[in-house]
């Protein structure tokens, strides 16, 4: 008797621990598709997670956060760029975050976004961060951060508030970290001052604003690459400039001074600048609003090749 209600205790865990294992089968994304993930930790804001885990996943895999542009989607981007192309051959997780508004843009402006664990749309792609890192055992070491004009400005409001998330990002064609700041506290609101090239500062002020979305901290943060088009008339050129200013005033670097410049690199009519060796900006002569991505060129930045 003891024994047979030994072996129905034995049974019950055992298939309690297979429904448990199918159960949660069910719940991991599947490999070499686009895939949602809800469910990802605390997400005020509303913003979807994606996911691609490729077919040929790493074994403590590194993550790049691709960050759609205004009247984008995550399946737009995911379509529309090659870092699922080179998730498969480098074996990398992308995560694709969804914009919750309508006009399909991220929240810039708020003080919610610009604050570290401020409760706004880059704390739930924060979450979304935290979540990989833990369900695939992934390398926090090697989290990368790029996205395209909302995107992009996404990337640098990303770098400023979770710079112990990230060890490098790429902007195309975005604003500084605050640049798009409401005074009114709006919620993804247009900053045309801002995108009109007219918010011009001093690199120590731009990096007293970046230091200001997270007070107190002092550890590493992530090198930036900088892309933006000449003739961009969204957001005005000026912003590249700006942006470089925010990042070479974060280093310490002489904004004035840069260390090295490469002209048709890395193709023709892109100049390239190094401030220092954790800041970088391409400018592309003759682009207009939005550089293409160049995937070649962030896996060398991301460190990858
Ligand atoms: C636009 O952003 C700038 C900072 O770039 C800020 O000083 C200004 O108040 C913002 N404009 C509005 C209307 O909120």
């Amino acid at each position: 008797m003891k024994h047979f209600a030994y072996l129905l205790t034995t049974l019950v865990y055992a298939l309690t621990c297979s429904a448990r294992a199918v159960g949660n089968a069910r719940l991991m994304p599947r490999a070499g598709s686009l895939e949602q993930v809800t469910g990802y930790g605390d997400n005020p804001t509303d913003v979807d997670m994606y996911i691609y885990v490729p077919n040929n996943l790493a074994s403590s895999p590194a993550i790049v956060v691709a960050i759609h542009y205004c009247t984008g989607t995550a399946q737009a981007y995911y379509t529309g760029t090659p870092y699922a192309q080179l998730a498969e051959q480098h074996g990398f997780i992308v995560i694709y975050p969804e914009t919750p508004y309508d006009d399909r843009c991220w929240d810039v402006s708020s003080q919610a976004t610009l604050t570290h664990n401020g409760g706004g749309n880059s704390n739930s792609i924060a979450n979304m961060v935290t979540w990989t890192i833990s369900k695939y055992n992934a390398d926090s070491s090697k989290v990368f951060v790029t996205g395209t004009s909302s995107g992009a400005m996404m990337t640098n409001v990303m770098a400023a508030t979770y710079p112990e998330l990230f060890a490098a990002g790429t902007a195309y064609s975005g604003v500084p970290a605050g640049c798009f700041l409401s005074a009114a506290n709006q919620v993804d609101a247009w900053n045309s001052t801002c995108a009109q090239g007219q918010s011009i500062t001093t690199p120590e002020h731009w990096a007293d604003v970046v230091k200001g979305m997270y007070p107190g901290y002092s550890g590493s943060r992530p090198k930036m690459q900088i892309y933006h088009g000449s003739t961009d008339a969204t957001l005005y050129p000026q912003n590249y400039q700006e942006t470089c200013k925010q990042w070479a005033g974060v280093f310490g670097y002489d904004y004035d001074s840069p260390q090295s410049e490469q002209q048709d690199t890395p193709e023709a009519n892109y100049v390239t600048t190094n401030w220092g060796p954790n800041v970088q900006g391409v400018y592309a002569n003759g682009v207009g609003h939005s550089v293409p991505v160049h995937g070649d060129a962030d896996m060398k930045w991301f460190g990858f090749v």
